[in-house]
C-alpha cells in the first residue's frame, strides 16, 4: 500500500507535458502542447496536452487522461505501478506499508531468479557472437534462415555450446547459486548444462524481463525434442506468457489487432519483416490467461495455422474460450505445408498480409467449414457437427454476436433458423435463458 501523504506528492510532482514528453515530442500552440498521439496511427498531431488542465486529450481516438492515467495507458501498469513509475521519475520515496517477510523473501528469490536468467542471457549471446562454435554452429544458422543482426541483438538470441559443463561451471564461478541454477531449469540435477547444442530463444515476459528460454536442437536426431524449454519457476508461468508480447505490445495497441502464430521464428520472421503485432502461443493451445493478456491490449485476434490440417481439430478445442470472452477472433488457415514463416518468406510483407485478410474467417464458420468438410454427406456426422457449432455459439455472452451467427450457421448448413435458436437456448447458462438469440 502506498500512504495517501505519498501518493498527494506524486500527483503534485508528476507534471502532465514533462511525464508525455518521454514518451511523444510536444510542440506548443498557445496554451496547449501537440504531438503525434501515441496510441493511434496519425500523420498530423491530434494529441493534446493542456498544462494547466493537467490532462491530455486526443481528438483522433479520443483517449484521455491525466500523467498517472497516460503512464497506466501507456506502459501498460495497473495504478500502483504507474504511481511507483512516477514516483522513481521525480525521486519521490515510496515507503510501503505493511510488506509481510514472506512477501519479501519472494521479492528478492524472484530478483535473484531474473538476475541469474540474465546472466545465462549474457552468456548465451556471448557463446553466439563471439565463440568458433557459436559463429560457426549458431549463427551460420540463424543467418541461413534470414535474421539480420539488429534481430539476434533485439531477441537476446543466442547459443549453448556443445561442452555440456560450460555455462553451469561459469555461473558457479562467478558466485551464482546452484539452487537458482536448477530452480531456472538451466543446471541439471547433476550440476551440468540443460541446453547442450541449441540455438537459445529467451522468452521475455510483459516488462522485457527474462523468465524462460527455448532451445531448438540443430541436429536431425530424431530422439531428442526439437525444442527444449526452461521448466516453470517462481518466475515463468507458461499459461500466462505468449512469445513476443513484450515488443509487439505497443504494435498491437496501435493495430488494434494481435496476431498468433504458433512458433518461435515465426514471430521473429513476421517481426523482422514488418509485421510487429505478432505472438507465439509456442505450439500449445490457448489458455484463458493468455486471451485475457490480449485483451488488456486489443479486442481482436488473428490467428494463423500452418497449413497442416491434421494439427488444426485440436486447437480448435482451445478456442472456444475466446469465444467466452468476448474477443473477435479470425482464423487463417496458410496453403498446404506453409508455416507464418516459410510463408512470409515466399511472399513478401504485402502479399502476406493480403492472403490474411482475405482468408481470415469468423471461428463459427471457420469450425464449420472444417468440420462440415470431414463429415461430408453423412447425416449422423453432420448432426454431431451442428451440436458442436450450436454449443460453441452459446458461449458467445454477446446476444447479438448470438444472433448474427445463429443466421449464419442456418444458411450454411441449411437448418431453419427457429431449430438453431431453440437448440442454442438450450445450451445457453441458466442467467442468459430468454435473451434473444434472433434478429429480425
Ligand atoms: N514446440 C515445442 N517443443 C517441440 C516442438 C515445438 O515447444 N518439441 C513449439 C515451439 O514453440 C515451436 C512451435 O511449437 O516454435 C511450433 O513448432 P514447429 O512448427 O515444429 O517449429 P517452428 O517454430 O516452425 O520451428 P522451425 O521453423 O525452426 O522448424
Ligand atoms: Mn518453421
Amino acid at each position: 500500500m502506498i500512504p495517501a501523504k505519498t501518493i498527494d506528492d506524486i500527483l503534485s510532482a508528476a507534471r502532465v507535458e514533462e511525464v508525455i514528453e518521454d514518451f511523444v515530442t510536444l510542440k506548443r500552440r498557445g496554451v496547449n502542447m501537440m504531438g503525434l498521439c501515441p496510441f493511434h496511427d496519425e500523420k498530423t498531431p491530434s494529441f493534446t496536452v493542456s498544462p494547466a488542465k493537467g490532462i491530455y486529450k486526443c481528438f483522433g481516438c479520443g483517449k484521455s487522461g491525466t500523467s498517472v492515467g497516460f503512464i497506466m495507458e501507456h506502459e501498460h501498469l495497473s495504478y500502483p505501478e504507474a504511481l511507483k513509475y512516477l514516483a522513481n521519475k521525480y525521486n519521490i520515496t515510496v515507503e510501503e506499508k505493511e510488506v509481510s517477510p514472506e512477501d519479501r523473501a519472494v521479492m528478492q528469490l524472484t530478483d535473484a531468479l531474473y538476475i541469474v536468467n540474465n546472466f545465462a542471457a549474457e552468456h548465451f549471446t556471448k557463446n553466439l557472437l563471439e565463440t568458433d562454435e557459436g559463429k560457426a554452429v549458431g549463427l551460420s544458422y540463424f543467418k541461413e534462415r534470414g535474421f539480420r543482426q539488429h534481430t539476434l541483438d533485439q531477441w537476446q538470441l543466442g547459443f549453448a555450446m556443445s561442452s555440456g559443463k560450460a555455462f553451469t561451471s561459469l555461473a558457479l564461478e562467478k558466485q551464482y547459486n546452484m539452487e537458482h541454477l536448477q530452480k531456472l531449469g538451466l543446471s541439471t540435477q547433476y550440476e551440468s548444462d540443460f541446453f547442450k547444442s541449441r540455438v537459445i530463444f529467451p522468452i521475455h515476459n510483459l516488462s522485457g524481463k527474462i523468465v524462460a528460454f527455448a532451445g531448438r536442437m540443430l541436429s536431425k536426431d530424431k530422439n531428442q525434442p526439437k525444442y527444449l524449454n526452461s521448466p516453470e519457476s517462481e518466475i515463468y508461468n507458461k499459461r500466462k506468457i505468449l512469445y513476443g508480447f513484450y515488443f509487439a505490445k505497443t504494435a498491437i495497441r496501435k493495430a488494434d489487432e494481435c496476431i498468433v502464430v504458433e512458433g518461435y521464428t515465426d514471430v521473429l520472421t513476421l517481426y523482422q519483416g514488418g509485421v510487429e503485432n505478432v505472438v507465439a502461443s509456442s505450439g500449445t493451445s490457448f489458455t484463458v490467461d493468455q486471451i485475457r493478456l490480449i485483451k488488456r491490449f486489443t479486442d481482436n485476434i488473428k490467428i494463423i495455422y500452418d497449413g497442416d490440417p491434421a494439427g488444426i481439430k485440436a486447437a480448435l478445442r482451445g478456442l472456444d474460450l475466446v469465444l467466452a470472452e468476448n474477443m473477435d477472433v479470425r482464423l487463417v488457415l496458410l496453403p498446404k505445408d506453409e508455416d507464418p514463416d516459410s510463408f512470409f518468406k515466399k511472399s513478401g510483407q504485402d502479399a502476406f498480409t493480403k492472403y490474411l485478410d482475405e482468408n481470415a474467417k469468423d471461428f463459427i464458420d471457420f469450425k464449420t467449414t472444417l468440420l462440415l468438410a470431414e463429415a461430408g454427406n453423412d447425416p449422423i456426422k453432420r448432426s454431431h457437427v451442428l451440436r458442436d457449432i450450436v454449443s460453441s455459439i452459446a458461449l458467445i455472452p454477446d446476444a447479438i454476436k448470438r444472433a448474427m451467427y445463429v443466421k449464419q450457421t442456418s444458411s450454411k448448413m441449411e437448418i431453419e433458423e427457429a431449430i438453431l435458436i431453440a437448440e442454442v437456448e438450450k445450451d445457453l447458462p441458466e442467467i442468459k435463458k430468454g435473451t434473444a438469440t434472433t434478429i429480425s
